[in-house]
């Protein structure tokens, strides 16, 4: 092996190291066991003595400019490719992660109480809210239910500790509290809960109703058929049978209870219709005088027609639930059935 040749070698072959990869070929080329500095060494015997120690001297010197250059290379490439490495890996903070987050879905009863009103905000309702600690006198009084009235054994009552006050039993109050703060014409809706003391599979202790009040100077009692009807057929969006029954309401004459074809059998006669083919679903009537007076409206010029729904029946109906505690229990299996909502 010359010595001239792996020098012109070395020079040619550190041109072309570009990788850790081509380095370490490079290096065994050169500095392995069998490679050419080696393969120099071996030559010296054939050096005539009094070269020899020239020789051995340079090929040293090759060695360490070798090695010298193989440490600079294997820094700078260490560091180039860690760069890249670190582009080419670089995370981008502002991208949505691949874990997504369980996202919770809209209640039911939230739901329904939406779309309720959806459908008469496009009929020219807004809406009002009441409190559900509610003054004694507007949930019953001033809606026409005295004292020792027996209308009030019909709504079985939570009172306070404080006197005159109660959990209102019903909606029917936000009728008194905006007749008393608004002049006609009025036309709201007010959902929102109620409390009575009743617990059964189809009763809760504390559920939800959207109450109706429209009050004007041609109000009459074929608005009214034509508001509820049209509301039904929107929610339960087929025609569905609609029928009114005459009922008594203490602050509504006359007075109906509105039922529906039964939408779990389709009239045919079913464990929830009872067998009579007939869901009640709402209940109407023209706003009494008493009432309209109590709340300082005139009689003479204005009329008003009222109804209240229960709003858990609604949605056991439209979704076929038989229970009404399973909207107030919160298992996640039941609420998840209802994330397209
Ligand atoms: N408040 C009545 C109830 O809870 C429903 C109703 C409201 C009836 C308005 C007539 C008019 O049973």
């Amino acid at each position: 092996m010359d010595l001239v040749k792996v020098k012109n070698l070395f020079l040619e072959e550190k041109e072309r190291v570009k990788t850790l990869k081509d380095l370490e070929n490079f290096r065994q080329t050169f500095l392995g066991k069998k490679g050419l500095v080696s393969q120099l060494f071996k030559e010296l015997k054939n050096i005539p003595p009094e070269k020899r120690k020239e020789f051995g001297r340079e090929i040293n010197l090759l060695r360490e400019e070798i090695e010298t250059f193989i440490r600079q290379k294997s820094e700078e490439l260490k560091k180039l490719e860690l760069e890249q490495k670190l582009k080419s890996e670089r995370i981008d903070l502002t991208l949505p992660g691949d874990t997504v987050l369980p996202v919770g879905s809209k209640h039911p009863l939230s739901a329904v109480i939406e779309e309720i009103t959806e459908i008469f905000k496009g009929m020219g309702f807004t809406v009002e809210t009441g409190p559900e600690i509610e003054r004694e006198d507007y949930n019953f009084d001033m809606l026409n239910i005295p004292k020792e009235h027996p209308a009030r054994d019909m709504q079985d009552t939570f009172y306070v500790n404080r006197k005159g006050y109660l959990l209102r039993t019903h909606t029917s109050p936000v009728q008194v509290r905006t007749m008393l703060s608004k002049k006609p014409p009025i036309q709201i809706i007010a959902p929102g809960r109620v409390y009575r003391r009743d617990d059964d599979p189809t009763h809760s202790p504390m559920f939800f109703q959207v109450e109706g009040l429209v009050v004007n100077e041609k109000v009459n009692f074929a608005n009214m058929l034509w508001v509820l009807r049209e509301f039904l057929q929107k929610f339960f969006e087929t025609p569905v049978p609609v029928r009114f029954r005459p009922s008594y309401f203490p602050f509504t004459e006359p007075s109906t209870e509105v039922d529906i074809g039964c939408v779990i059998c389709e009239g045919r006669g079913c464990r929830v219709c009872k067998g009579t083919g007939w869901l009640e679903v709402l209940g109407a009537g023209m706003v009494h005088p008493n009432v309209l007076e109590a709340c300082g409206i005139d009689t003479e010029k204005y009329r008003g027609f009222a109804f209240g729904l229960g709003v858990d029946r609604f949605a056991m109906l439209k979704y076929g639930i038989d229970n009404i505690k399973l909207f107030y229990e919160n298992d996640v299996r039941f609420l998840k059935q209802f994330a397209s909502l």
